[in-house]
């Protein structure tokens, strides 16, 4: 069985637990539950609170409710995406409820298991993909344009010579299957010193787009905010600068709109100590609003 540990360290867990503001009384939803680290910690701080967990990924929810065996009264999970949490209310017969976490991105189990295909440092099949019901990255290329792979380089990896990387993906995509194949393509396109940061940044596109990252969470705060109590908390911890650009405007444009309350006006950033144990911990952004009109 894999340890919590090995699953996925949460980030910025205090941060969370003393943001949420969770009452006895109230209903929370984790909308990307991941292996269960903030959710569990959630629950253990409360006594009778209830909680909804979400992640697309079937790996993630089979490991949580391990988790959270002890807490099956409280505690009700659900493989879904995020985008569908009305939908998954109105399931259990909740109209709203007091705080919505999102941690956005992967978690480190999915990085670390070779047979998903995220991960430069090991050889998968070019899958990418969270969940077992989206198009694996080698089909999503199989069917893109030259065009489109070079806008998806260029806008969600921001990689410098997108054009050229971009051209080379498209004209090698049959034959991509694997990880390190990509990663071989990669090698040979970009000079040595640009090297490890651009596989970081290819992969990370690409993975963007596989799995509709920035569109899903556009989508994923509307329902959110239309599924929070007013005095209801969302919290939303972004690693990516466009997924924390998205957060800012929304909760911007919202607060303008006398719809939320910034509950801190920058994003609280995780302290040294904590990305010393946690390197992934470092590019963690986590911005929080209290909704107040209707
Ligand atoms: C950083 S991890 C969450 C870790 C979790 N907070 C913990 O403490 O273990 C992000 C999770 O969000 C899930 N996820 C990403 N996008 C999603 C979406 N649109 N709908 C549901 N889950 C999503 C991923 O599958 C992944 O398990």
């Amino acid at each position: 069985m894999i340890s919590q540990q090995v699953y996925h360290r949460p980030v910025l867990l205090n941060e969370v637990l003393d943001w949420m503001g969770l009452k006895e009384n109230g209903i929370y939803c984790d909308c990307t539950v991941g292996g269960g680290g903030h959710l569990t910690a959630m629950l253990k701080s409360t006594k009778t609170a209830k909680f909804i967990g979400v992640d697309c990924d079937p790996a993630a929810i089979d490991y949580s409710r391990r988790q959270t065996v002890g807490f099956s009264k409280r505690c009700w999970l659900f493989e879904d995406n995020f985008i569908n949490l009305d939908l998954i209310l109105d399931k259990l017969n909740i109209a709203l409820v007091n705080g919505i976490l999102f941690d956005l991105g992967v978690s480190y189990h999915q990085v670390t298991t070779a047979s998903r295909g995220f991960s430069f440092e090991r050889q998968g099949r070019l899958l990418m993909r969270m969940s077992p019901r989206y198009l694996a990255l080698s089909e999503k290329l199989r069917r893109s344009s030259k065009e489109e792979v070079a806008r998806i380089l260029k806008e969600y990896g921001d990689v410098r010579n997108y054009r050229r990387l971009g051209r080379e993906i498209y004209e090698h995509r049959v034959h991509l299957t694997s990880t390190l194949e990509l990663r071989n393509l990669i090698e040979n396109a970009v000079p040595r010193r640009f090297l490890k940061k651009n596989l970081h940044k290819v992969f990370q596109a690409l993975r963007i787009w596989t799995n509709d990252e920035l569109n899903n969470l556009r989508l994923g705060l509307v329902v959110a905010l239309q599924s929070l109590h007013r005095g209801g908390r969302m919290l939303v911890i972004s690693y990516h600068s466009g997924e924390d650009r998205i957060v800012k405007r929304f909760f911007r444009d919202k607060s303008k709109e006398g719809k939320v309350v910034l509950l801190r006006k920058k994003a609280v950033k995780p302290l040294d100590n904590e990305v010393k144990v946690n390197p992934s911990a470092r590019s963690a952004k986590l911005r929080m609003i209290e909704k107040c009109g209707s």
